[in-house]
């Protein structure tokens, strides 16, 4: 396999504690962070900077409209030659002129199994229904919300015992194997993204993956 660009370089944007971000540090292998950006102060900011990774907060209670925070937001990213953009925890909704400007190439990962559950407190929502299984999934960024193609999703057994909180932790224990998997998969060539497609041409690197017992890895 030849990796499309060699490490990978990949700006992360975030909006708070930033324990996905620390997870794709801890385990980059063939990509590279290059920024850490916050659209508001965030403790992943400092989580970053002390892993000496070079950080920016583009606050956006200082623009006086979405469009120019965005635009900052880009000549940030634009400046670090990243070439792909991993949203973690990113709390904003980008417009789809930002996305048009990196089209194809933003990923973001969601505490649930999208379709299933688009949007906010999806542990929540999903107690609520009484489902018995539910996730993480890593997806394309498309204009509509929590809706491009999803990459790699991580499935548990929702126990009759679990609440929002013990729910949403083990939840975020496939979130920190998931979206590394993911990004170093892109980064060696075993993962082909296209704006809509998704393409595995290696599998084993996923699917060696140990996970929790009951849960499951599923493949976009
Ligand atoms: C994670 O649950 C992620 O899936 C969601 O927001 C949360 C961010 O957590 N999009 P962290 O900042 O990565 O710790």
């Amino acid at each position: 396999m030849n990796p499309p660009d060699s490490p990978l370089k990949v700006a992360v944007l975030i909006s708070g504690r930033g324990s996905n971000m620390q997870a794709l540090a801890e385990q980059a292998r063939d990509f590279k962070i290059v920024l850490v950006a916050a659209n508001k102060p965030a403790d992943g900011l400092d989580i970053a900077e002390q892993a000496g990774i070079e950080t920016c907060l583009v606050n956006q209670a200082n623009y006086d409209s979405k469009a120019s925070h965005e635009a900052a937001l880009a000549a940030a990213i634009e400046a670090s030659q990243a070439r792909w953009i991993c949203l973690a925890g990113y709390m904003a909704v980008l417009s789809a002129d930002f996305i048009e400007r990196f089209s194809g190439r933003i990923l973001n990962i969601h505490p649930s199994l999208l379709p299933d559950y688009k949007g906010l407190h999806t542990h929540q929502r999903a107690l609520a229904d009484n489902k018995k299984l539910h996730g993480v999934s890593v997806h394309l960024v498309t204009p509509e919300l929590d809706d491009g193609a999803v990459i790699a999703q991580m499935q548990l057994p929702v126990f009759n015992t679990d609440t929002q909180d013990s729910l949403s932790q083990r939840v975020l224990v496939l979130e920190h194997m998931l979206y590394p998997m993911v990004v170093n998969a892109l980064a060696s060539g075993a993962l082909q993204l296209g704006d809509s497609t998704v393409h595995w041409q290696d599998k084993s690197a996923a699917h060696a993956l140990l996970l929790p017992e009951g849960c499951h890895l599923i493949l976009g």
